[in-house]
């Protein structure tokens, strides 16, 4: 397996599948090597697009990255359902983000001001009109904001019509583990696999999420400072959905969200745990999770539990993610996404394939933890 391809992504998530579908698109010559694709945080995660509700004011640059992706979205979805033949349940209705006090209230009267001067739709309601939007909603919920241009979508969908696009397109799967680069005139011209083989590229572009900071063989001045954080998810399932749009709420101070799926299924999110790489779904987390859901929906606890899984999202020291050329040529990166992997994925694509240098890039750029020699 030593011939070359132009572009090999290590990492086979939502990530890493789109940016190789992409650079295939283009008609370049892709290759995915991941030992065990779609099955890390993408298979966790819930797929909220939802750049303001999951951003604090303080992160503009974030801000700016998710709404550019956010407008990708309709595009990337529509194509790659057409490239795959594949239904992604991407839906546009918005996110009603729930108050249930005096505090809570403030701070959407503050983030009404703030998505209305970033000219996006929001309306501030009273509880009695977030009951009649959603009727499963407790009566203890005081106050919401509409944000009209959230979407979501179901990520393991995604990530399934990405993998039969990516082959439709003549992409390469490569079910194997990287053990190191193989360069040439300080150039990265491929990797190593556990198994001893190499697979030779002109471009290599690292996308395995959580693990990419401690990926074996990269030299210590491009190994990326992520690391992994742990969250837990539950999916509970009734016949028919219960909530019409993803419902947020901030309840004994921690973030929990319920995105409604088409067949029934409701995913609820997330713990924020700093556990390195353990991956155990706990007690405790489960409880919590179930505790602050019901808070907001109380009709949640007589749902049936269809699954619970733990993932690991990429954090970096500033949130942000680390997509672009590193300082060893040949080498790239597509990480780093924290909790927005699956609504920056289309503007990672992008901006992985077109090697482009304008604002977005410079706010992603690896280099900004890059020792320049
Ligand atoms: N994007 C939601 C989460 O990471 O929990």
């Amino acid at each position: 397996m030593a011939h070359g391809f132009d572009v090999l992504v290590i990492g086979g998530g939502v990530v890493g599948l789109s940016v190789a579908w992409r650079a295939a698109k283009q008609g370049r010559t892709v290759a995915v090597v991941d030992p065990a694709p779609a099955s890390g945080a993408s298979h966790a995660a819930a797929g909220m697009l939802a750049p303001v509700s999951e951003a604090t004011y303080t992160e503009e640059p974030l801000l700016r990255l998710g709404l550019a992706s956010l407008a990708r979205w309709p595009a990337f979805a529509a194509e790659l359902t057409a490239d795959s033949g594949h239904d992604l349940d991407y839906r546009a209705d918005g996110t009603l983000e729930v108050a249930f006090g005096a505090d809570d209230l403030a701070v959407l009267d503050d983030l009404a001001v703030f998505v209305d001067k970033l000219g996006l739709p929001a309306e501030r309601l009273t509880g009695r009109e977030c009951r009649r939007l959603e009727p499963m909603l407790a009566p203890s919920v005081r106050g919401g904001l509409l944000a009209g241009a959230d979407a979501w979508v179901d990520p393991r969908r995604v990530t399934g019509a990405l993998l039969t696009a990516l082959e439709r397109r003549g992409g390469a799967l490569v079910r194997g583990r990287m053990t190191g680069l193989r360069t040439a005139a300080g150039a990265v011209t491929g990797v190593r696999l556990a198994t001893g083989e190499t697979v030779g590229a002109a471009r290599v572009i690292l996308a395995a999420g959580a693990w990419s900071g401690a990926l074996e063989g990269l030299p210590p001045e491009v190994l990326p400072p992520v690391r992994p954080i742990k969250g837990q998810i539950m999916r509970l399932r009734s016949p028919a959905p219960i909530l019409q749009r993803c419902v947020r709420g901030v309840v004994h101070g921690a973030h929990v969200y319920l995105v409604p799926r088409g067949d029934g299924e409701l995913v609820v999110g997330a713990t924020q745990e700093e556990m390195g790489f353990d991956t155990r779904v706990t007690a405790g987390g489960l409880w919590e999770l179930l505790r602050d859901a019901r808070e907001l929906v109380p009709g949640v606890t007589e749902l049936e539990l269809a699954d619970v899984v733990a993932g690991l999202r990429p954090g970096t020291p500033d949130n942000l993610p680390l997509v672009g050329p590193t300082l060893l040529p040949g080498l790239s990166m597509a990480t780093g996404h924290h909790r927005g992997g699956v609504l920056l994925a289309p503007l990672t694509a992008e901006l992985c394939d077109d090697e482009a240098d304008g604002e977005l890039s410079t706010i992603c750029s690896p280099l900004r933890f890059q020792e320049h020699p």
